[in-house]
């Protein structure tokens, strides 16, 4: 999968363990799917999931991950990918803009994204195939690319990686869940709470990972909105942002505007069981978040010890790129509240988890 910030990856077993002490679950709700992980594992636990996230190129990997099966999509995919891996590179806009007027890629790889993204368009493909060579591509573009895991700058110096060919892979499709088909969406949090998939029927969990800062998902990974839309935008800055990253804006990356956000979606949210990712680092506290879930029922309060973002790894930099400073701690805490009937229960189910145990802190519930 993608290098992507605020990504649960390794909260996976975690919020898998929490899912399934949850009574009587066979379907998920995740509202800002992002990488779409946390969909692809419940999915794979056998539950129904809808995916949404407001960025295209989240809902195209949600729609690789979630919605489409591998019984559908998965031999003729392996059998696209290998034809398009022995296609040569043709530069074009992909490459203009992000390996000659930036340098996020090598053009020897930009050109080989140009071709095939070219060639996908071409095929004119059912959208769930589709969305699993786009995602091929993403995530071979994403193993060649030149950056600290966010588009926001390109390194002054290639990464090693940068060097290595573009190589497309077939992502890691699973077959159709028994609870339900997955469904992908690519609506604001506040339309998917209305979405008739999800108001009509019987949702037991939602999951909730929303931006808890100023950055907007879509500037730190504008090329992939790029390469899913292949709508070659207008861009702007050293960056090479798409000029829609000026327009396009969440509630949740606004300092006055999130809390409201989250209390309303909260509010709306027509699932029996609720879980919260945090993080004590955003515009929310976790007094308020914790008093706006009491209001839909118990509230258990996990907390993770989760490593932030590798960009804090490689310290403080000048603008000639030589180290100044340090960030001031590589850690920060991760809580997850999970609303439910009975907290009690749940936190006696969860203790004899090896991945969830840790989190119980003493003072938890
Ligand atoms: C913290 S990330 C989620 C990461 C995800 N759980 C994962 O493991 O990959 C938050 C996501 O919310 C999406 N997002 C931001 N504002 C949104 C909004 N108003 N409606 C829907 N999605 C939104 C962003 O595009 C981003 O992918």
């Amino acid at each position: 999968m993608i290098k992507y910030l605020g990504s649960k990856r390794t909260l996976l077993p975690g919020l898998a363990a929490i899912f399934l002490a949850l009574p009587e679950v066979r379907s998920v709700l995740d509202v800002f799917s992002g990488t779409a992980r946390v969909g692809h594992m419940a999915k794979g636990l056998g539950l129904r999931v809808i995916a949404n996230d407001h960025n295209a190129y989240s809902a195209t990997l949600a729609r690789c991950y979630v919605e489409s099966d591998a019984e559908a999509v998965a031999v003729e995919a392996a059998r696209l990918i290998a034809e398009l891996n022995g296609l040569p590179g043709r530069a074009g806009y992909f490459t203009a803009t992000f390996c000659e007027r930036s340098r996020y890629f090598q053009p020897k790889n930009g050109a080989r994204v140009d071709a095939i993204r070219d060639q996908i368009a071409a095929w004119a493909l059912p959208p769930p195939l589709e969305s699993v060579l786009l995602v091929s591509l993403m995530e071979a573009a994403d193993r060649v690319d030149s950056t600290t895991g966010v588009q926001m700058a390109f390194l002054k110096q290639w990464a090693p990686r940068a060097h290595k060919e573009l190589s497309l892979r077939l992502p890691a499709v699973l077959p159709r869940a028994v609870a339900g088909p997955g469904l992908a969406l690519q609506l604001d949090a506040a339309a998917a709470v209305a979405h008739p998939a999800v108001t009509g029927g019987g949702l037991d969990v939602a999951y909730l990972d929303p931006p808890y800062n100023q950055h907007k998902y879509l500037g730190n990974y504008h090329i992939w909105e790029t390469l899913v839309r292949w709508d070659a935008p207008e861009v702007y800055g050293v960056a090479c942002k798409r000029v829609d990253c000026r327009s396009r804006a969440s509630a949740y990356n606004g300092r006055s505007a999130a809390a409201p956000a989250l209390r309303a979606l909260i509010e709306a949210m027509p699932a029996r069981h609720l879980v919260v990712s945090f993080s004590d680092e955003g515009f929310i506290t976790a007094e308020e978040l914790a008093s706006m879930l009491a209001t839909r029922g118990e509230v258990l309060t996990l907390e993770v010890d989760f490593k932030r973002y590798v960009g804090a790894k490689i310290g403080i930099h000048n603008p000639r790129g030589e180290k100044v400073g340090t960030v001031s701690h590589l850690r920060n805490r991760e809580r997850i509240f999970v609303v439910t009937e009975d907290a009690g229960r749940l936190r006696r189910a969860l203790a004899a988890s090896p991945a969830v145990a840790p989190w119980l802190a003493d003072r938890a519930v």
